[in-house]
């Protein structure tokens, strides 16, 4: 059907122009109601975002007084751009609708979180999952199984309640954790890799792997070495 087709591609052009500023907000009289709730989408998950940032604020407070290190390296946060949205909806065949959306797109509010060892990342993990004002609803271990290419991380999808005038609203988010070194990989690649959208050369892809092992053990020889020091500082107080 032409007619819908069209409509729907002057709704869609007319959302992306309103939400990439939606500081102007200039709306026809054909604005649906959809499009009223989009606007409010980059506020709330920014809030929803800033929620998590004082939570893991809160937890490197905690963790640095009671441990004398706080295990997370630094933070980062940011909302997913609403092109990028559009783009991921349909690169995964997506209808466009706020549903669909909010069911399909997990990381429109992204946090990576980077730790100094891998176990500092299954520490927070398990931390957030034992939080009652936090639900994880998925984790992907990518550190127990790296991807082909050797991208390491640990990712959790996670629902922070937003207390709304209206009511409660549970807000997702895409949570990375990484050590230094899978950040480093990962970074790196993202370098290398972006607006290269063909298959990499066989031994281009082979000599990334490779990199990625040389982090994973770069991650294994630290860990090795803070256990020594640890042993040797608590043989000295004896
Ligand atoms: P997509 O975001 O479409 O990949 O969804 P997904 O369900 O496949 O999620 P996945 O957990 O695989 O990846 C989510 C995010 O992790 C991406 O948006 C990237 O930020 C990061 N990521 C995943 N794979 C790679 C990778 O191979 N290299 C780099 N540099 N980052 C990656
Ligand atoms: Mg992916």
């Amino acid at each position: 059907n032409v007619d819908e087709q069209e409509s729907r591609h002057l709704a869609l052009s007319q959302l992306q122009h309103h939400v990439q500023d939606f500081r102007h907000w200039e709306w026809d009289e054909a604005v649906t109601r959809e499009m009223e709730e989009f606007k409010r989408l980059p506020a709330l998950y920014r809030l929803a975002l800033n929620e998590l940032q004082n939570k893991i604020e809160a937890i490197k407070t905690e963790w640095q007084m009671r441990d004398g290190y706080s295990p997370i390296e630094h933070v980062k946060s940011r909302i997913k751009e609403p092109k990028s949205i559009l783009r991921k909806m349909e690169r995964k065949g997506c209808e466009f609708s706020l549903s669909r959306m909010e069911d399909v797109i997990h990381d429109i509010a992204g946090m990576r979180i980077v730790c100094a060892f891998v176990k500092d990342i299954y520490r927070i993990a398990d931390h957030l999952g034992s939080r009652e004002d936090l639900r994880v609803l998925e984790i992907k271990d990518y550190i127990a199984r790296p991807k082909p290419n050797g991208y390491q991380s640990l990712h959790l999808i996670v629902a922070v309640p937003l207390i709304l005038l209206e009511g409660t609203r549970w807000v997702k988010a895409e949570i990375q954790l990484r050590t230094l070194a899978m950040d480093f990989w990962a970074s790196m690649e993202h370098i290398l890799y972006y607006k290269y959208d063909k298959q990499l050369p066989a031994h281009v892809a082979d000599e990334l792997r490779e990199a990625a092992r040389a982090a994973d053990e770069l991650d294994q020889k630290m860990l090795r070495l803070r256990r020594e020091i640890l042993e040797l500082a608590a043989a000295e107080s004896e």
